[in-house]
């Protein structure tokens, strides 16, 4: 008969042993490089206060504002930018550095190359339908343009996360309901289409 690990059933008995011995050495410096790997983590998130520079445009609308007043709860540091079309300076959290600018891509810059956001999470947008029929260019500007020129201005500051708000509208009216990821896109309003134009 013949063993695997040797001539006879004691040198297989032997090597096995010696295999066990290093298996279980292995898993514990893995377990060990683990825990090296957790502690410095935890000492990273707590020599920074697991606080993020956090900017949020449109931070002066509805969704946006209530989004700034719970990272600032948090302990965040938040920058908003909002040209206050359809915002309102009594939405803006006192804590929350506030830069009225509208989004073109020289001032977006500036401002990201100051403020160096680690996070973006982008609300600014206008959903006026009475600008879509009259005048659709300013919903283009400020919805697409607006939303490449965050883009591009959050590409050259490396930012690590980028939060985008879409809307349901770019799935028209689905046949089922609740709607999924593979739901058909069917946007069927102007407003529609530039939030589905970002969402490609
Ligand atoms: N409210 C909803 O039911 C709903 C549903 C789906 C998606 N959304 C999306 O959520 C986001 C926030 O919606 P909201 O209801 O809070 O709208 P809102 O109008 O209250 O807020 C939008 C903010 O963006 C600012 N803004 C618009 N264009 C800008 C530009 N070019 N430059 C700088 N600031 C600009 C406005 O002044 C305003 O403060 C939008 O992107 C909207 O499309 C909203």
């Amino acid at each position: 008969m013949n063993y695997p690990y040797g001539a006879s059933i004691e040198d297989a008995y032997k090597k096995l042993q010696y295999d066990i011995y290093h298996v279980k050495n292995r898993s514990v410096s893995l377990y060990i490089a683990t825990l090296i790997k957790r502690r410095s983590c935890l000492l990273h998130n707590l020599r920074n206060n697991n606080r993020y520079e956090i900017l949020v445009t449109g931070g002066a609308g509805f969704i946006g504002s209530h989004i700034v007043d719970a990272y600032v709860k948090r302990g965040h540091n938040v920058v908003v930018i909002d040209n206050l079309s359809t915002g309102n300076r009594k939405n803006l959290n006192p804590k929350a550095r506030f830069y009225q600018l509208i989004l073109k891509i020289a001032r977006c810059l500036f401002r990201f190359q100051k403020e160096k956001p680690q996070v973006v999470n982008h609300q600014a947008a206008l959903a006026s339908l009475r600008l879509a029929t009259k005048e659709p260019e300013v919903l283009v500007d400020s919805n697409i343009a607006g939303t490449m020129n965050v883009l591009l201005a959050s590409g050259r500051t490396k930012i690590k996360r980028f939060l985008f708000a879409s809307s349901c509208s770019v799935l028209g009216h689905p046949k089922k309901l609740p709607a999924t990821e593979a739901t058909p896109i069917e946007p069927l309003s102007p407003y529609a289409y530039t939030k589905y134009a970002n969402e490609r």
